[in-house]
């Protein structure tokens, strides 16, 4: 399959890189790991490719200190000149090193900052362990230049090489080509031979132990959650065959699994190679494992097309939903996969409704210049874009719709993608071939204008009209013992849960709890959407096991609207800040910069 010839790159608002003038090709790393200090310290050498003779180099730092720069190769170095400007609070500094004529490599020496916001450092109590400290980076979107001088931009691609140094009792790991044992020195080697975007850096250190799953796949944890994990994701090649299946070949290798302490902020994150997750999907019954297939799938969708600047973030995870779910219903059968739809809908409409009917930041195209991507990206590039692409399904069908999607991935390869782009390559391989296509999908209107238009089809579940029936029964008065519950996956418990009206009474929840353990329930998603009704019911048995998920969990899907609904309970105000004040120390900067804001602490 021919690949086309690179795009000219749109400019990225949250970047200082000039990528057109000369940008990074290959990096080699050489970091330490103190974790008594907090910092990462070494040398960071990027090769160069020189489009125009360029005669300064613009990197993005944040909160980095920069010890020395030299240009040439290593047995020949040079100290060169170069400049930090001025800070900005979301972009951080750019890094301005001059290059002589024919400079083709440079040297960064550096320390990151104990409060680096790509790095949590946990202590021993926060891991599952509780003997070893952790470290992981998260550096999607903008985080990756607190913890690395590079062209910090989506548009820009580097193959990496690296070396790690750590406490020799620790494992380390990267989005790259992973040990599998811990080594005596505790100095690890990694190779990455595809070429990855910095926001897909990844790093982390901790006491991991490997189980593989297959000859391309496996899992990492800690020792103690290993065998959990293991049985949880024992579908995982499964996963990846499927894939393959519908969308072309795995193009990164090995597939590998890294399941992190709880106060991961994110469900998952799609490092190459080594997907990151959170542990709350940890159910026992593997029913929140969807969360992987989507970061399986942005193998394809964000890692090997990418989004070329956060605006295009729909691109990403548009097309992440839909092929996720697609794995889903190769894997587990249609009803499963709709269920999956309906809980996507129904998030997207509440969505929706919080940014109100005219909100820009409910169109796919963003405009988030001048704004923090981190508060920008929201629900809408997940939902509206899976829905743009059902509703592209609904009118051409799947055949076309997959040959389509494949050659799409297949071409672009490598490459990043902007939304004029995406559009022109849309009307060429697949509106144009169908008269009055372009008009009927309303295409513009999913693009460049708020709410969801007409055309879409409903999504549409036949195991939760069932549910909706329990929930009515129940809501009438049947007694929740006898309801017809039995076979239910934590999806139909979330869909009744999230069902119900506000404020039910306490006897009404005591009822529910007695007959379902709800508030003791081992399924995150299940109590994420449960202690919602329990503080607006004033339903006070559920506090401690509230508390407690809040002060482990930092994952932030949850914590934010926990909070919330904590914050217009009776009384909440104070019971937030008082939980907040002891859980914040185990929070991720990305979980406590959104948090901050709710709770007035910034
Ligand atoms: N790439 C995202 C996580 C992300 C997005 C991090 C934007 C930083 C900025 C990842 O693939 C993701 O979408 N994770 C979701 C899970 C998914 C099943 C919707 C999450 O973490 O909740
Ligand atoms: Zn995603």
């Amino acid at each position: 399959m021919p690949t086309s010839a690179a795009l000219p790159l749109p400019a990225d608002p949250h970047s200082y890189a000039r990528p057109t003038e000369v940008s990074v090709r290959h990096l080699m790393l050489d970091l330490s790991v103190d974790f008594r200090t907090h910092i990462l310290s070494g040398e960071a050498t990027w090769q160069l490719q020189d489009l125009s003779e360029a005669a300064t180099l613009w990197l993005d730092t944040r909160d980095l200190q920069i010890d020395a720069v030299s240009v040439g190769d290593h047995k020949h170095d040079t100290s060169t000149t170069w400049e930090l400007g001025q800070p900005d609070a979301i972009l951080g500094q750019s890094l301005r090193i001059a290059l002589p004529a024919g400079t083709s490599q440079v040297t960064i020496r550096y320390r990151t900052a104990p409060g680096a916001a790509a790095l949590q450092w946990l202590t021993p109590a926060q891991t599952a362990g509780q003997q070893q400290p952790f470290l992981f980076t998260q550096s999607q979107a903008i985080l990756a230049r607190t913890w690395l001088p590079c062209q910090d931009s989506p548009g820009v691609r580097f193959t990496y090489e690296a070396t790690v140094r750590v406490p020799s009792h620790l494992l380390a790991l990267m989005s790259a080509e992973n040990p599998q044992m811990r080594n005596a020195l505790g100095e690890y080697h990694f190779r990455m031979t595809q070429p990855i975007p910095a926001y897909l850096m990844a790093l982390a250190v901790g006491d991991l132990a490997f189980t593989p799953l297959s000859g391309r796949t496996g899992i990492y944890a800690e020792p103690i959650t290993l065998p959990t994990a293991t049985s949880e994701f024992a579908d995982l090649d499964k996963m990846v065959a499927a894939a393959e299946e519908l969308y072309g070949p795995y193009q990164w290798e090995r597939y590998d699994l890294l399941v992190l302490p709880p106060s991961f902020p994110f469900g998952g994150m799609e490092n190459p190679r080594l997907t990151f997750v959170t542990p709350t999907i940890l159910a026992g019954d593997r029913s929140l494992t969807s969360l992987v297939a989507h970061e399986l799938a942005h193998s394809w969708s964000g890692n090997l097309v990418t989004n070329a600047t956060w605006n295009d973030f729909w691109l990403n995870e548009g097309f992440t939903v839909y092929f996720e779910r697609r794995i889903m219903e190769k894997l587990y059968g249609r009803p499963y996969a709709d269920m999956l739809q309906v809980l996507g809908h129904t998030s997207l409409l509440h969505t929706l409704a919080e940014l109100g009917p005219a909100s820009a930041d409910t169109h796919l195209h963003l405009n988030l210049a001048g704004r923090d991507p981190d508060e920008g990206l929201n629900e809408i590039a997940y939902e509206k874009g899976d829905y743009l692409l059902l509703t592209l399904e609904h009118l051409v069908g799947r055949d076309e719709l997959d040959a389509f999607i494949k050659e799409y991935f297949a071409r672009h390869r490598f490459q990043s993608m902007d939304t004029a782009s995406f559009l022109a390559y849309l009307r060429r391989q697949l509106l144009n071939q169908h008269s009055g296509l372009e008009e009927k999908l309303q295409l513009s209107a999913w693009v460049d204008a708020p709410g969801i238009p007409t055309v879409a089809p409903p999504v549409t579940s036949e195991r939760f009209t069932l549910v909706e029936q329990a929930r009515q029964d129940w809501l009438d008065g049947t007694p929740a013992t006898l309801l017809s519950t039995k076979g239910w996956s934590s999806h139909e418990w979330v869909h009744f849960l999230q069902g119900l009206p506000d404020p039910l009474s306490s006897d009404k929840l005591a009822e529910l709890d007695a007959a379902f353990q709800l508030t003791h329930s081992g399924n995150s998603e299940i109590l994420a959407a449960w202690f919602p009704h329990t503080l607006a019911a004033g339903y006070h048995p559920a506090d401690a096991a509230l508390e407690s998920f809040l002060t482990r969990v930092g994952r932030r899907k949850f914590l934010v609207p926990l909070y919330k609904a904590l914050l217009a309970a009776p009384d909440g105000h104070e019971r937030a800040q008082a939980v907040y004040t002891q859980a914040r120390p185990n929070y991720h900067s990305v979980a406590s910069g959104t948090l901050d804001v709710l709770l007035g602490r910034s």
